[in-house]
């Protein structure tokens, strides 16, 4: 099912594959929890290679491995590797691919995974390409919406912020539209709106879905609330980003009228579109949902590699 498999988009996935990923994260939460020494992956090294900013997701991977008795090593920063001499992706990925058994990558350009997994003998792992897809942070979010409300079919969800440049809106949405959804909102201002391949494929899907502009409209009904940022740095034109920075924020007021029982998720990092009163309530759930990113990729790591 996963042994040996690139994972490049969330739609490379069935349901029942997911939920055979998140089984398998269980029980590696329920051994971090009880402090277990594992050692499933002794003897493996994983190659991370992120050619963009990151903090959980490396991160995350990182403690995933170490976790599971492996190791890793880490393609080092642009100046310090040899891409400041030329180096091109193919040929940093073809000696990554000698070192380690499975390539994490991380890249500004879309389709960089993709490209990397036909360069590699070893399984490649997305970690983020440009404004498309995030693969694991969708099944991180997919997991936590699954721990908190039992399921994940059946609810209502609302995602806010950028959907145009977010590729961890984007997956979060297209792996919604694998399940059942009872409904997704779509919340932005209309610039930052979704792209017309992320509507056709909940169209093909069979998806009900509203495009909004404003959460107030619909906050009462949602059972989970899907925060992302504006992606400033994806902005063809700076002057764009002006123009919808400060559109929207997420705090403890705009929530009012939910559901007791609301989560919100956020992938992190927040920049001014979550307030900082919501971080005390029972709505907040961004930190754990961070936290399961170790389990969920201890799992997705073992399953790759070990089957
Ligand atoms: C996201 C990303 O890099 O796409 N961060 C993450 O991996 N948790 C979200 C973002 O940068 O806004």
């Amino acid at each position: 099912m996963f042994l040996n498999r690139d994972v490049i988009s969330i739609i490379d996935f069935n349901p029942q594959e997911l939920e055979r990923l998140f089984d398998e994260a269980d029980l590696m939460l329920r051994a971090l929890e009880e402090g277990k020494h594992l050692k499933a992956l002794e003897g493996y090294v994983m190659a991370t290679a992120f050619f963009e900013p990151s903090t959980r997701t490396k991160m995350s991977f990182q403690t995933a491995m170490i976790r599971l008795g492996g190791s890793y090593i880490d393609l080092p920063p642009e100046e310090a590797s040899s891409r400041a001499k030329g180096e091109n992706l193919a040929d940093t990925v073809r000696m990554l691919d000698s070192y380690a058994d499975v390539i994490v990558i991380r890249h500004r350009v879309e389709g960089a995974a993709r490209f990397a997994a036909e360069v590699a003998t070893h399984p490649v792992i997305n970690g983020g390409d440009g404004t498309r897809d995030h693969p694991t942070q969708a099944m991180i979010d997919l997991y936590t919406v699954r721990r908190l409300h039992g399921m994940i079919n059946g609810l209502v969800y609302g995602v806010i912020g950028d959907l145009r440049y977010g590729r961890a809106a984007r997956s979060f949405i297209l792996g919604l539209s694998l399940f059942k959804p009872k409904k997704i909102y779509l919340i932005s201002p209309p610039q930052l709106s979704c792209k017309r391949e992320v509507i056709d494929f909940l169209n093909a899907k069979g998806v009900k879905y509203e495009e909004v502009y404003s959460l107030s409209e619909v906050v009462s009904e949602l059972d989970v609330l899907y925060v992302t940022r504006i992606q400033r740095e994806r902005f063809p034109d700076p002057l764009e980003f002006e123009k919808v920075k400060g559109s929207y924020k997420v705090s403890f007021d705009s929530l009012k009228n939910s559901k007791e029982k609301l989560s919100v998720l956020h992938p992190l990092p927040r920049v001014d579109e979550l307030a900082y009163d919501l971080d005390n309530t029972a709505h907040a759930r961004y930190f754990e949902q961070a936290k399961l990113g170790v389990p969920v990729r201890m799992a997705l790591l073992k399953l790759v590699l070990k089957g």
